[in-house]
């Protein structure tokens, strides 16, 4: 879908489709929509009064102006309550609208910037969450079949303003919201690929179409690589699997080290079987997932990249499978990181925080001035905060914690502050090594952070979005179809944005 701007009146422009809004319990429409409904002869206000559409969010009537305007149809969305309304809000109500357009096989959809007139948001904003979530809202994961599902697309959408004073602003929110949706996209096709199609070789593959075509800096460490590194605990992990390993950093403003330097690290396991620590059947089901870490990395260098951030961002990836093999990792191994820690394995399938050891070593090079690492790392994170709800959210530094939590909740992908403390600590202490990799199912989503900050010296964030990379189809937005969730791309890039704000 193509977007563009148009500055005209809306009641002037001409598509097959258009969009307009209608808050809750709105009895005479406003704004833009006022302007439909009057030319529509107050058909809005008619639906309104019989009844037939009250602005309750996620609602889309349709209405036929029969030559009145030049539309086919016109669909009515509702926003909801006007106190409260958010960006959150515009992202739903654009994904409801553009999913019954795509219902109605619309080809040309004009549309008002939700929230930018009567609503009162910031325009560019209002902008940015209107495209992201139209585009977002038509994302669905391209299931792979011997004949290809026939699905309509829907071939333009075009952004109507008559004010001449906000086309600026609304192009700057099209532009950063092209650049989001491409990143989170990705993410989330790699999240729900196939494990047998998304191999860290894979990932090096995207990784690098990502450098040639925005001139970032590569490299793509194989386990040679690992071993000149002394990468011993990523190692470990990939010593059982099948498909190859790889050690990818992407690297935005390779040569701007004046520049603030954030390094983002993501777990890349890119099936998580548990090793010798054998997973349930059905535990290892969803495991496909377990490249979240990584597929949000990939996406935020992305999206870093076409923004062209004034930041030395830095996207580490650690990635291999954690399958099964006779010369596997196994429990009670003494392995060495490449820091010199040793660790003790007590559980195979605690593989995530080996993988993260390592790559977080590695960040130290960069001279970072933060450091954050996103993993799909404990069901207890699960457990703790929920599936599709929040991010566990682990910090050694308040000032980075506030700004990973203001980024959360801008992006509704949100992030809760857990504690770092010291029984934590306690819990992996080791009696033949420096340290054991499990504390323990009990304790989990702490243990696995304290266990992560051994390998850190520097201002450092953990993000536990176990419960975040897949959709929770209970409730999910309406901008969340595909099965993915792509998460932590939007928040990433708000918490870069803010950086130089
Ligand atoms: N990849 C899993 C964590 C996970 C669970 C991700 C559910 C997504 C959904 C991780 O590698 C793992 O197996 N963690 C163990 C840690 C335990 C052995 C200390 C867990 O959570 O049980
Ligand atoms: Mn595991
Ligand atoms: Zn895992």
């Amino acid at each position: 879908m193509k977007v563009q701007i148009s500055q005209t009146n809306l009641t002037e422009f001409s598509a097959d489709t258009l969009i307009v809004n209608l808050f809750d319990d709105v009895k005479t429409p406003s704004g833009a929509t006022g302007a439909v409904d009057k030319a529509l002869d107050g058909a809005i206000s008619e639906l309104i009064a019989n009844g037939d559409a009250t602005g309750k969010a996620g609602e889309v009537r349709v209405l036929y102006p029969r030559g009145a305007l030049p539309y086919q149809r016109v669909l009515v969305a509702g926003l909801g309550k006007r106190a409260g309304f958010d960006l959150l809000g515009v992202r739903n109500a654009a994904a409801h609208a553009i999913q019954a357009a795509q219902q109605y096989k619309a080809q040309h959809v004009a549309t008002i910037v939700h929230g930018a007139g009567v609503g009162g948001l910031d325009v560019a904003a209002a902008t940015q969450a209107t495209v992201e979530g139209t585009l977002l809202g038509d994302h669905v994961y391209e299931k792979q079949l011997q004949k290809p599902q026939e699905r309509h697309e829907i071939e333009q959408l075009t952004l109507v303003e008559s004010d001449e004073q906000k086309i600026a602003a609304m192009e700057q929110g099209t532009t950063a919201a092209h650049a989001v949706v491409a990143g989170v996209k990705l993410a989330r096709d790699l999240v729900f690929g196939p494990p047998n199609i998304v191999t860290p070789e894979h990932m090096a593959n995207v990784a690098q179409q990502i450098a040639d075509e925005f001139g970032l800096a590569i490299t793509i460490g194989d386990r040679d690589f690992m071993r000149e590194h002394k990468m011993g605990a990523l190692l470990a992990v990939a010593q059982a699997a099948g498909f190859d390993p790889r050690f990818i950093v992407l690297e935005h403003n390779a040569d701007k080290k004046d520049l603030p330097t954030i390094a983002l690290v993501g777990k890349g396991i890119t099936f998580d079987t548990g090793g010798l620590s054998l997973k349930s059947r059905d535990g290892m089901i969803l495991m496909k997932c377990d490249m979240g870490g990584a597929a949000a990395v990939m996406g935020a260098m992305r999206t870093v990249a076409e923004l062209d951030l004034p930041l030395h961002v830095v996207g580490i990836m650690p990635c291999t499978e954690n399958t099964v093999d006779a010369l596997g990792y196994r429990p009670s191994d003494i392995i060495t990181a490449s820091n010199g820690k040793t660790i003790e394995i007590i559980s195979t399938d605690a593989e995530g925080r080996m993988a993260l050891a390592d790559a977080l070593v590695y960040a130290q090079r960069y001279d970072p001035d933060v450091v954050i690492d996103l993993a799909t790392l404990t069901g207890a994170a699960v457990t703790a905060l929920g599936s599709g709800v929040a991010a566990a959210l682990f910090s050694n530094d308040d000032d980075l914690r506030d700004r990973l939590t203001s980024a959360g909740n801008a992006t509704h992908e949100r992030v809760w502050p857990m504690p770092l403390y010291d029984e934590y600590r306690k819990t992996i202490e080791s009696p033949v090594a420096d340290m054991i990799n499990s504390g323990g199912a009990g304790n989990g989503v702490g243990t696995a952070a304290v266990f992560l900050e051994a390998f850190t010296d520097y201002t450092w964030a953990h993000l536990d979005i176990a419960g975040m990379a897949l959709t929770n189809k209970k409730h999910a937005q309406a901008y969340q179809k595909h099965d993915a969730t792509g998460f932590g791309v939007r928040l990433l890039t708000a918490y870069l944005q803010g950086i130089n704000a």
